[in-house]
């Protein structure tokens, strides 16, 4: 089995190597969904070959073939994988949404399953992709307040770490000896809706338009965020730059608190209040009003990218009043 990586993959010389170029075949596991679609157009744009692997086609249609799987079963969807130049597993079921047993299994479940699947059907051929680039989260070092986490942080406690852990531990199990692999614990992305779902951010700008979109409890918890041209330029590096192996923190260098991150989004909106709300408020709102975790508003964490800046990545969005311009 020869996993070298193909000329075919990494065109453009330099270190960077941050051209994916022509005649490259790439597969998104779980790329029906935000950042799937995102990153399916992004490497579209450049020529490449795009296979979205999803249990659902995408809503939107776009540059893209797709393939259905269960994310649970070996089946004849493997074949999909045969020759391809690199795999992206972006599989996993939201974590906006309250943390019913069902819901937390399911959460737990669509990551673990869907990885160990692909580790499986990678054994099945001949010619497996030579790199897998795997998705993973910022909240597996929890919600420390005030601490900046890095890749040598300590990682934290409760469902998401535990989530975000197991999710590593199976990519770690699955990947191929010979496959080069990045994790990427990524924080939350900003971007737009192409039709498959717009993220974290169109709710909290439906939240600001309706004069909500102020401090949420002290307002001191972290927000830490990316903007999606620079997520998939990583995507893209990741699948490219063959000096990138381990885990790699997926965030703008620029964490803010949330009373900061909402004050910037509100001024983008040209929003002139936002009304605060108590812990207590948000524990009611979200459950009752918006279905979803409250936790997710009254925790968060300050993440820093220290090896993509070591590694000299420029993001072209540090600061996230531009980054929300584009929007
Ligand atoms: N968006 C962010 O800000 C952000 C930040 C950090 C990490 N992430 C992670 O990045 C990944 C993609 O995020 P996204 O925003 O694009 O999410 P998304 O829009 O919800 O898309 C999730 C993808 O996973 C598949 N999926 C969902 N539930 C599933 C289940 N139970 N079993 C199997 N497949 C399932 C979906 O496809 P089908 O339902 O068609 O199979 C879809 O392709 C997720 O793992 C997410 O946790 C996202």
């Amino acid at each position: 089995m020869d996993l070298t990586p193909s000329a075919r993959l990494c065109s453009s010389p330099g270190s960077n190597m941050t051209n994916v170029g022509t005649s490259k075949r790439i597969i998104i596991a779980g790329g029906s969904g935000f950042l799937g679609v995102s990153l399916a157009h992004h490497l579209a744009e450049q020529g490449t070959a795009v296979t979205i692997l999803s249990r659902n086609p995408p809503k939107p249609s776009g540059p893209w073939d797709f393939v259905a799987w269960d994310a649970r079963t070996l089946d004849d969807w493997s074949a999909v994988l045969e020759g391809a130049d690199a795999v992206v597993n972006l599989v996993g079921r939201t974590v906006d949404c309250i943390k019913t047993p069902d819901h937390q299994d399911e959460i737990l479940r669509s990551r673990v399953e869907a990885t160990h699947v692909l580790g499986e059907a990678m054994r099945t051929i001949g010619s497996p992709p030579p790199v897998w680039v795997q998705m993973s989260t910022a909240h597996i070092y929890g919600d420390p307040p005030t601490t900046i986490c890095t890749e040598d942080s300590p990682l934290g406690r409760g469902l998401a770490p535990f989530v975000g852990k197991a999710w590593e531990s199976e990519f770690a199990a699955s990947i191929l000896p010979n496959q080069r692999g990045v994790v990427l614990r990524t924080s939350f992305v900003v971007g737009r809706d192409r039709g498959a779902g717009g993220g974290a951010l169109s709710r909290l700008r439906f939240l600001a338009r309706i004069g909500l979109g102020g401090k949420v409890g002290s307002g001191k918890q972290g927000m830490s965020w990316i903007h999606e041209r620079d997520m998939n330029r990583i995507f893209e590096r990741a699948i490219c730059d063959s000096a990138m192996q381990g885990v790699y923190i997926a965030s703008s260098p620029n964490p803010l608190s949330q009373r900061e991150f909402m004050r910037k989004l509100r001024t983008s909106l040209r929003m002139p209040f936002g009304l605060p709300a108590t812990e207590t408020m948000v524990r009611i709102g979200a459950h009752w009003l918006l279905g979803t975790d409250p936790e997710l508003a009254l925790y968060g964490r300050y993440v820093m990218p220290k090896r993509l800046i070591e590694e000299g990545f420029g993001f072209e969005y540090p600061d996230l009043s531009d980054a929300l311009l584009v929007n």
